[in-house]
């Protein structure tokens, strides 16, 4: 008797994701298809990526650990993930913790709809409810000044389980395995002491911060590395008064008398705006820069001076020290 062979068909495997390389870094990441088209994946901005944290935050993905990153104002938490997203293409959703984001931003709210010509409430799933649902990238961005109510919410997303129940609906959303959480903060963990020039800012809860499986330290780069990021973001700009802006910069830090942050974002407005106004005297020009982007913003006297004195010692100015 003749048997028929019933033909298997053959089991799809999935396909591996196709691999990324990080500019500069030697580093790989998945690229995420599911992004073409999306308007949330950031738009690639000149970057200058470091391999270290690059590394870290790859490994962190991989594990999709929750990842802090801390550090000083300006050092370039934010624009990291801005920038690996733009790269591997992932939708990103950020939130100012800032006291703004708000229990009904994570969860939802109902909202008033018309069905069928009369008044309705629907309830509709808040952007990180949307975010873990579709699969795209979060960015809690200064997570210590967020409200105790949405850090309790937030505390079963964290989980490996990364569960969100929904109370309005009865509904628990599991996160799409896509979904990658980020936090950032200039006052998380061992950065405490720091906390004294972050007014507003709440300790963090311990139970939440164990949830972060790393934490990556950002830190202002050295002077070679700023310049690169400097000249990356403002092309056009002579070298040599790029050097000297990234010269105070350090100089600053490292004085004891100095005691705001000098960051990176400084830098940049600073020698943008030095580019942009008029005048051919490019010493007076660049310490008028310096005063509009970078001393109006300081509060303290003794910052004001030991800036000016700095800055005039630096870019050789041999004018009268009245202001
Ligand atoms: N590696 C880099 N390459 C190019 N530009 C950079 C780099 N790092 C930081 N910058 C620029 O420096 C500025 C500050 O960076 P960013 O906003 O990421 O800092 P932050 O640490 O998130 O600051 P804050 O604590 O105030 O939120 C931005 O304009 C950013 O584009
Ligand atoms: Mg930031």
């Amino acid at each position: 008797m003749e048997t028929t062979k019933t033909k298997r068909k053959p089991r799809r495997v999935a396909a591996p994701p196709k691999m990324i390389e990080i500019p500069g870094t030697g580093v790989s990441m998945p690229f995420n298809h599911e992004g073409n088209g999306n308007p949330r994946v950031p738009l690639l901005k000149p970057y200058v990526f470091d391999k270290e944290q690059v590394e870290e935050i790859a490994v962190g993905l991989l594990l999709d650990a929750n990842i802090a990153l801390t550090g000083p104002t300006g050092c370039g938490k934010t624009s990291i993930v801005a920038a690996l997203a733009a790269v591997t293409n992932n939708p990103l959703v950020r939130f100012n913790m800032n006291g703004e984001t708000r229990v009904s931003h994570i969860v939802g709210m109902n909202k008033p709809t018309t069905e069928a010509g009369s008044l309705a409430l629907k309830f509709v799933l808040g952007p990180f409810a949307e975010a873990m649902e579709k699969g795209w990238w979060v960015m809690l961005d200064e997570i210590d000044a967020a409200l105790q109510s949405v850090v309790m919410v937030l505390q079963s997303v964290l989980e490996e389980d990364r569960i969100l129940f929904i109370p309005e609906t009865g509904r628990a959303i599991r996160a799409h395995p896509n979904f990658r959480l980020f936090a950032t903060g200039n006052t998380i963990g061992y950065r405490a002491v720091a906390r004294m020039r972050h007014a507003g800012t709440n300790p963090m809860n311990d139970a939440f911060l164990d949830r972060f499986g790393l934490v990556i330290a950002v830190d202002y780069p050295n002077r070679l590395d700023e310049i690169k990021r400097v000249r990356a973001n403002c092309p056009g700009v002579d070298d040599a008064i790029i050097d000297g802006i990234c010269r105070v910069a350090e100089d600053l830090r490292a004085d004891d008398k100095f005691r705001s942050d000098f960051s990176t974002r400084r830098c940049i407005q600073w020698a943008a705006l030095f580019n942009h106004l008029p005048g051919e005297d490019f010493i007076a020009r660049v310490l008028r820069a310096a005063e509009m982007a970078v001393i109006r913003k300081m509060t303290s006297p003794t910052d004001v001076a030991v800036s000016r004195e700095v800055a005039r010692r630096i870019f050789g100015w041999e004018g009268d020290d009245d202001e």
